[in-house]
């Protein structure tokens, strides 16, 4: 049997790496935060002194960057990156990194090698269901309200609602218009609004769904 893979995207705010991790935590697979990679190889080469817009240093640092990557954590080249990869400075840089096709093609390598290491799992991302794993099990596209979003986003790194409204809405805006593996709903997704609803709640909603597509493929 193929490894099962299950695809989490959507837009920054949605519930992905809460919804993603409890997923993998119910159904006892593996969990892989793809923009924590994005953030890690931004995080390298801001320390490296690089910049981000740099394509050609930054795509060498994507390839040669080491990751040791838990459900929790990220090591950098042998440093625990796990805070400093959810700083402003890398929130402003980031998506510079991920416009980088040479970066995503590393990325994208990375990511299908951790399936075949894991056996099948729970991938959270931009463009897992897309791009890196077109016959995922399920794909599944979360999203929530602007104003939710935000509100989430402040809870978990403080700051101020409306200014990081309109961070989101920018990051998206460069995340959806990038011409390589933009962020986008595939037809085959299925949508899945977290606004109103309980974390539990759309965990259940994803194990039905997911037990419906393995009973019927
Ligand atoms: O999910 P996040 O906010 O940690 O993602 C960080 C950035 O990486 C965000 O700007 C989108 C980008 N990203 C991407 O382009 N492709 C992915 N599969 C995951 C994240």
């Amino acid at each position: 049997m193929l490894p099962v893979v299950v695809a989490i995207d959507g837009p920054a705010g949605a519930g992905k790496s809460t919804i993603a991790k409890a997923l993998a935590r119910a159904l006892s697979v593996g969990y892989l935060d793809t923009g924590a990679m994005y953030r890690g190889v931004t995080w390298a080469v801001l320390r490296r002194g690089l910049q981000a817009t740099d394509v050609e240093a930054v795509a060498r640092v994507a390839r040669e960057v080491v990751f040791v990557q838990t459900a929790d954590s990220l090591h950098v080249d042998g440093i625990d990156a796990t805070s400093a990869i959810r700083t402003p400075e890398v929130d402003a840089a980031v998506s510079h990194v991920a416009v980088n096709s040479d970066v995503r093609g590393e990325m994208r390598e990375r990511q299908r090698q951790w399936i075949v290491e894991h056996g099948g799992g729970v991938v959270e991302g931009r463009d897992i269901g897309s791009v890196v794993f077109p016959d995922a099990a399920l794909k599944v596209y979360l999203v929530a309200s602007p104003l939710v979003r935000a509100q989430r986003r402040v809870a978990q790194h403080g700051g101020d609602v409306a200014e990081i409204t309109r961070a989101i809405a920018e990051r998206d805006q460069r995340d959806s218009n990038r011409d390589d593996s933009p962020l986008r709903q595939t037809p085959d997704a299925v949508v899945v609004d977290t606004s109103e609803r309980t974390i539990d709640e759309v965990v259940a909603d994803i194990r039905q769904l997911l037990t419906a597509r393995l009973k019927s493929s």
